[in-house]
């Protein structure tokens, strides 16, 4: 499934986003911990190139390419944010500071993902947008729908 970071550009982000953030995990334990606890039939030397992972991280780039798409429709924008954070309190061992976590492997995959086009100006953008993405959804998760 392609993503579109742009509405003009279409971007084959599938490979360096599912690679990034499934790397993501196995860099951090304790993040791969909380996939080790919802997923207790995958063996744990099995769970870091499973399906389930690698559906989340694909899960996560759709989120945040439809979010960046409703930056024009702020009202969309919370409600899905709201909602997705909202559901993560459901997850067991999940902190909503992990969200945080996100931020610098999705500018990488952008920079990657962009090449020469990814000017200053553009970086400057992206790292606005994903702070206030990442912040809304951990106010999903620690407020719940109170906007
Ligand atoms: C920007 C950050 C993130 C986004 C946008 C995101 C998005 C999502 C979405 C859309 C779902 C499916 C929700 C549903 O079906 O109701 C999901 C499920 C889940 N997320 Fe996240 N997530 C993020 C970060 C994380 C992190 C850091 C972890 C772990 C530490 C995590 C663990 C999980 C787990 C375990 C599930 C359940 C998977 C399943 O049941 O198949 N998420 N996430």
């Amino acid at each position: 499934m392609p993503v579109y970071l742009f509405p003009d550009s279409k971007l084959d982000f599938c490979k360096t986003d599912l690679f990034a953030f499934c790397r993501l995990f196995l860099q951090h334990e304790e993040l791969l911990a909380v996939f080790k606890k919802k997923f207790k039939d995958v063996p744990v030397d099995q769970l870091a190139k499973s399906p389930e992972l690698e559906n989340h991280a694909s899960q996560v780039m759709s989120t945040l390419d439809e979010a960046i798409h409703s930056l024009n429709n702020l009202n969309f924008f919370f409600e899905l944010l709201y909602t997705i954070g909202v559901t993560h309190r459901d997850i067991a061992g999940f902190r909503p500071e992990y969200f945080w976590r996100i931020e610098q492997p999705f500018l990488d995959a952008v920079k990657e993902t962009l090449g020469e086009r990814y000017t200053h100006n553009m970086e400057q953008i992206y790292q606005v947008t994903i702070k206030f993405i990442i912040d809304t959804l951990y106010k999903g998760y620690t407020k719940g729908a109170v906007k």
